[in-house]
């Protein structure tokens, strides 16, 4: 088989994210504005087609994990045959999905045929109200029930709530409580910030202060073992079913073991979260490119992969980071 995609850091490469589209059926604040945004032509995006030759190719050089991401994977249509195709290829070991929850109980049955078992739902709180006023949609109630359909379902569910001051810090305690019942992962997010969303501050809450706002209700928290890999460092509350965590999104201190790369909806490939785009691979693929050149291509934009995200932020001006619906998270 062929050489694994390893940076000069010595950092292998094996999970993709894949963002199917750059549209959402939300508008939370911290993403987009009210109006939407400037969304790809579907022309513009990855087809199926293209989407599966280039994830077989990932998977070819050592990917064993891909994450769907979006915007919203379910808004695209198609994407559940797309997802069965994708099962198929060989050398991939787990698909996982992030969502808004908002779309996803009619698809439980299909997620567990394909054998997808882990989902990751965005919710930023707990309270119909609040949670309006993040999302810009009353769709609390939906998204609440499929995480309880997800976890009756057997889904290992992760739940991704983005604090920041004046929205949601009233929820932080509930949704760690939350954990007390139910076998969640819940995980507490810096706001990263981007052009679509109304702040452009540092993070009034870093992952130091969701720490000590949580610690200092609760006298005592284990620390749980984590994949070096992960995003999150995580504790459980001694008896509760379920655990939470916290991501430094924003203070990234995770870089030193990352193994993602990411694939956007319009094809750029970008090796860190926070950089420019290396290449595009949808432009590539439509110039004729053979296996041999998209390979090629690949291994030069993984050698030229920054050791962390403040390298690779250094050579992108703030101005032109988008959305996270046009990242993929
Ligand atoms: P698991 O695969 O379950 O570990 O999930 P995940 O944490 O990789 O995926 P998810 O889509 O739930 O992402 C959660 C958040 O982690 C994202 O929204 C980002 O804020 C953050 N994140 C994920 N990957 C990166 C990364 O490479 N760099 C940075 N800075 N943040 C990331
Ligand atoms: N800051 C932090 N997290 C964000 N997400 C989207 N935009 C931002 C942001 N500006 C999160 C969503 C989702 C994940 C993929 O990214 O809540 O859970
Ligand atoms: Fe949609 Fe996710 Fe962006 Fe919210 S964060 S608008 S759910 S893509």
């Amino acid at each position: 088989s062929k050489p694994p995609l390893i940076d000069k850091y010595g950092r292998q490469l094996t999970y993709l994210r894949l963002s199917v589209t750059d549209r959402c059926n939300f508008r939370c604040y911290y993403c987009m504005p009210e109006e939407g945004m400037d969304f790809a032509a579907r022309q513009e995006l990855l087809s199926f087609d293209e989407l599966y030759s280039l994830s077989a190719l990932f998977c070819s050089l050592g990917v064993n994990k891909i994450r769907i991401t979006g915007g919203e994977p379910f808004v695209r249509a198609g994407i559940i045959p797309f997802l069965r195709r994708l099962s198929k290829i060989p050398g991939l070991e787990e698909i996982t999905v992030t969502s808004n929850g908002s779309l996803t109980s009619a698809q439980i049955k299909a997620l567990q045929e394909i054998g997808i078992r882990k989902i990751n739902i965005s919710l930023d709180s707990l309270d119909r109200d609040r949670f309006f006023q993040i999302t810009r949609r009353d769709r609390f109630e939906d998204v609440y029930a499929s995480i309880f359909q997800l976890l009756n379902s057997g889904f290992e569910v992760k739940l991704n709530c983005v604090v920041a001051e004046n929205k949601n810090i009233q929820d932080i305690l509930p949704f760690v409580e939350l954990t007390k019942d139910y076998p969640l992962a819940v995980r507490f997010l810096e706001e990263m910030p981007f052009n679509g969303s109304d702040t452009f501050l540092l993070p009034q809450w870093s992952h130091r202060e969701i720490y000590q706002h949580i610690q200092s209700q609760y006298s005592l928290l284990e620390k749980l073992q984590s994949e070096p890999t992960s995003t999150s460092v995580n504790y459980r509350v001694p008896g509760y079913k379920g655990t939470f965590g916290v991501i430094p999104s924003f203070s990234r201190t995770f870089c030193g073991t990352c193994n993602r790369i990411r694939l956007g909806a319009t094809g750029e490939l970008r090796t860190c979260l926070y950089g420019p785009p290396a290449l595009n691979l949808r432009d590539l693929v439509r110039q004729g490119a053979k296996i041999e050149q998209l390979e090629n291509e690949l291994r030069i934009a993984v050698s030229n992969r920054e050791k962390d995200g403040f390298a690779a932020e250094a050579s992108v001006p703030q101005t032109t980071h988008a959305s996270m619906s046009v990242l993929g998270g």
